[in-house]
């Protein structure tokens, strides 16, 4: 709860979202409003008009919506609940990109509706279009007095991927500055809907046991990993533009470090978190642009095998160039070049087409020096503390205790919080969440302009590197670990990959 979130709970709400019968609207979006709207957590005073360029009327959209939240809700469905949130939707067609007195329309529609039903409403635009419409349609909404700049009641939630590079991202920056403040606007990284990434700063800074031990002094490394046995699927086309660099490190790889890497905020007010995100980004070591590839891995993945099925390889896939340079794969050993962290590698993998999915961060601890010296200590593993955000949510920490009996014999035992066996899996979706905290006017879940500044700025610091790893693709197969030169990279420094397995999934769970 922060200042001012229970008035803001009792707003009245328009949802304008462009893109309404687009994937992520029908995936996501729609059944993260019908949940909100059945838990009763935004107003029963809510429009939500679902804007696309399909003809189409209310009562078609409505039933193509019972059919997408049916399917991609997190709970089921409650046909009472479904008909009623239904009810709330209306759809509008509009060529928003090629008939600019559409917004005029759309203007005086809104206004009739705020007047007759909604007044003093949150406007709430959501851009689930092509990234190359945001500009143009952020310029619109304002010049056409749809979202007034500096009016707090109106705000503008956008996608990723925010610019396709540094300057991009600085220009579309620009265009959206110019029509509106920046507490409009609101930029998002699913990840940081994520439960378990909402967790890090709770786990950091509610516990004695982690704070004091949280630097160079007592963890020897960090390890991000978001491996997904997905390929690039149906999205070649884009794939193609950003690979794994763009798509995952700029943004969620680079959320999640900074969250595990940031110092204590003054509080918890979003000013006050982003600025110390983007303090621990700025911190972050560039790579030489070009050629040196110490301490990056890039990989591209070929055909492969998954429980009999022939895997395509990434130059296959509908839209690739069949000699793609593109990287699907990376592994990279960065640092945080601050008092805190001087030292401490951080190492991150992520790729797509991989042998599972999972999203994890392993701290791992410095070893005592008696390990070292005490004979029966000889061999124990250092202490872990693993925050699982994906597939299962939860906390694992391992330590080293005695073996009942006798003899003093040693042995690794775990300790495990599973929220997902605790809450059943009935935790919010990320889109939830953000849509949530963007009604009430909260955007410590979105990233602020620097941050991104700072975090392509890394980025590009890497795109040009290891051209020659990059003559060697496709170097691992679907369904594989990805390549061995990562395993080799880290096996240098004298470490190994932590390859943990929770105990708990949201299925099945024994605590052991
Ligand atoms: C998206 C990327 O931002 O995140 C996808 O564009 C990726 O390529 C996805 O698959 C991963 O998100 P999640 O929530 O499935 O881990």
């Amino acid at each position: 709860m922060y200042q001012g979130e229970e008035q803001a709970k009792e707003n009245a709400l328009l949802m304008i979202i462009f893109g309404g019968t687009g994937d992520l609207t029908h995936r996501k979006l729609l059944p993260a409003l019908y949940h909100l709207m059945s838990e009763k957590s935004l107003s029963q005073e809510t429009s939500i008009i679902c804007v696309g360029r399909r003809p189409m009327d209310d009562e078609s959209y409505r039933a193509d919506a019972r059919t997408s939240i049916a399917k991609f809700s997190r709970t089921g469905v409650d046909e009472a609940h479904l008909s009623d949130f239904v009810a709330h939707l209306r759809y509008r067609q509009m060529a928003f990109i090629d008939d600019q007195s559409s917004y005029g329309d759309l203007r005086s529609w809104l206004e009739e509706e705020e007047r007759l039903y909604r007044p003093g409403a949150v406007r709430l635009y959501f851009l689930a279009v092509a990234p190359e419409h945001f500009a143009p349609i952020v310029q619109r909404l304002h010049n056409n007095h749809l979202c007034d700049r500096g009016d707090p009641m109106h705000r503008v939630m956008i996608e990723k991927p925010f610019g396709s590079n540094l300057q991009t991202a600085r220009s579309l920056n620009n265009t959206i500055t110019e029509a509106l403040e920046e507490k409009q606007v609101y930029r998002i990284d699913h990840y940081l809907g994520k439960e378990m990434i909402r967790n890090i700063m709770a786990i950091r800074f509610g516990n004695s046991l982690f704070e004091p031990l949280w630097n160079h002094n007592y963890i020897d490394n960090i390890q991000i990993t978001s491996t997904e046995t997905l390929g690039a699927e149906n999205r070649g086309a884009y794939y193609e533009q950003s690979g794994i660099l763009k798509d995952m490190l700029q943004n969620h790889l680079l959320q999640m470090l900074s969250l595990i890497t940031m110092e204590p905020p003054v509080d918890l007010m979003p000013e006050s978190v982003r600025d110390e995100k983007v303090k621990a980004l700025r911190s972050l070591r560039l790579f030489p642009s070009e050629g040196e590839c110490d301490g990056i891995v890039l990989g591209q993945y070929g055909q492969g095998e998954e429980g009999g099925k022939q895997l395509r390889a990434y130059r296959e896939e509908e839209a690739v160039d069949p000699v793609s340079l593109t990287p699907t794969y990376i592994a990279l050993r960065a640092h945080v070049d601050n008092f805190r962290w001087g030292g401490v590698p951080i190492y991150i993998r992520a790729g797509k087409r991989l042998d599972r999915s999972l999203t994890q961060i392993v701290v791992e601890f410095k070893r005592l020096p008696g390990i070292n010296y005490y004979k029966e200590f000889e061999g124990l593993p250092a202490n872990l503390l693993v925050i699982e955000v994906q597939p299962a949510e939860g906390l694992y920490f391992q330590i080293n205790a005695k073996r009942p009996g006798n003899a003093f014999q040693m042995e690794r035992v775990e300790l495990n919080y599973s929220q997902s066996a605790r809450y059943h899996g009935n935790v919010p979706e990320a889109y939830e969440q953000l849509i949530l905290e963007a009604f009430l006017g909260n955007s410590s879940l979105f990233t602020r302009w620097d941050e991104l500044e700072y975090s392509w700025r890394f980025e590009e610091s890497i795109e040009n590197t290891c051209p020659k790893q990059r003559q060697h693709f496709p170097n691992y197969a679907g369904g594989s670990r990805g390549p061995e030169a990562a395993d080799r990279m880290i096996r240098e420094d004298g470490r190994r990959w932590w390859e943990i397995e929770l105990p708990c999934s949201a299925s099945d769970c024994k605590i052991k």
